[in-house]
């Protein structure tokens, strides 16, 4: 494969429409603005940020669950971008989906094997006796067992559940596995487990991964890269280590100080503020000056009107900040 990416996604937009009651015409909200990474094959790139920052959105944009607006997703050697209908059966084999939420992403009247053998049942011409014992190693690779074929999963915990659909995306050996917060319903240990096996799978299936998490500090040492997000822009992008020991971008060190919210009214507050946000936002040709203006600490005059473009940082990769800029006079920056 050569140093080429296995996935290259170019200045991406994906965009709602939503209309209120009162509203006669939509407006957009864009939930990705001109995201720009890629992935190597068989290495994992973490993507962080609070809830609502457009990780789904970028992840369902990669799956073709939510249409692109604008930009180029290429997948090996498909334009995924340019497909308007369902991805090809070649295409879907190569890129499978682990969910957050291992509760509802499980259809529940089916049993363990059947769930793991649909996609092989779909995609292979594998005999039933070949299915079964593919069935099982897989099993065995979550940590599950063959006892566990025949029940359902509403006999299963959370991380096990997460287990079972894990095994079920590595079934047909994808290229490219999209892990959308797949621990953040479950409790602190279940995570680390989940994480871990995850990370010592990698290598052995040789699979990228598009880790999405909320919890820098959860997925950085699985990551080889880290991608930091905030209002659907790609703020600070580097060598997970350092972006987790050097942040640059203000938003990544805000993150990285973040405590747990354990405290319930400040939990609401959250909520809140969360739910305040509009349903639609400034028109895509006229959003001025850096996405996080508002909230930087360090903010300066010229982040009212310029939009940082981003800019090498110290030890790999890329902050969109002038704080950057400005630190590293022989970079490409004014
Ligand atoms: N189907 C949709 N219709 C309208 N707005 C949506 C839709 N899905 C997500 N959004 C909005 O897009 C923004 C990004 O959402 P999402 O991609 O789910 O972020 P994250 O996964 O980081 O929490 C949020 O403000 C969310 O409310
Ligand atoms: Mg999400």
């Amino acid at each position: 494969m050569g140093d080429k990416p296995l996935i290259e996604i170019n200045d991406l937009w994906v965009t709602y429409w939503a209309r209120s009651a009162f509203q006669l015409r939509s407006k957009p909200f864009h939930a990705v603005k001109g995201v720009s990474l890629s992935i190597k094959a068989g290495q994992t790139l973490g993507i962080v940020g609070e809830s609502g920052s457009g990780k789904s959105s970028l992840a369902n944009a990669v799956l073709g669950l939510v249409p692109v607006e604008s930009g180029t997703i290429r997948f090996d050697q498909h334009e995924l971008s340019a497909m308007k209908t369902r991805y090809p059966a070649a295409v879907r084999k190569q890129i499978q989906a682990v969910f957050q939420d291992p509760f509802s992403s499980l259809n529940p009247s089916m049993t363990v094997e059947d769930i793991i053998s649909e996609p092989l049942r779909v995609h292979t011409k594998m005999s039933n006796d070949q299915r079964r014992d593919l069935v099982v190693e897989l099993l065995e690779l979550v940590s599950l067992s063959k006892d566990h074929l025949k029940r359902h999963p509403h006999e299963f915990s959370g991380g096990q559940r997460q287990r079972i659909a894990i095994a079920s995306a590595l079934a047909l050996q994808p290229k490219l596995l999209v892990l959308d917060e797949p621990v953040s319903a479950l409790d602190v240990s279940t995570q680390n487990q989940i994480i871990n096996l995850l990370y010592e799978r990698r290598d052995a299936l040789g699979i990228a991964y598009m880790l999405i998490a909320h919890d820098l500090a959860l997925v950085h040492h699985i990551s080889d890269r880290i991608a930091v997000m905030y209002l659907g822009h790609i703020v600070e992008e580097g060598p997970a280590d350092r972006v987790y020991k050097n942040p640059a971008h203000p938003y990544t060190k805000a993150l990285l100080e973040a405590v747990p919210l354990l405290d319930p009214a400040k939990q609401r507050a959250r909520r809140a503020a969360r739910k305040a946000q509009p349903a639609y936002d400034t028109p895509r040709d006229a959003q001025v000056g850096c996405p996080y203006k508002n909230r930087c600490a360090q903010v300066l005059p010229k982040c009212q009107t310029q939009a940082p473009t981003p800019f090498s940082v110290k030890g790999g990769g890329v902050a969109s900040c002038f704080l950057v800029a400005d630190a590293q006079p022989t970079s490409e920056a004014l």
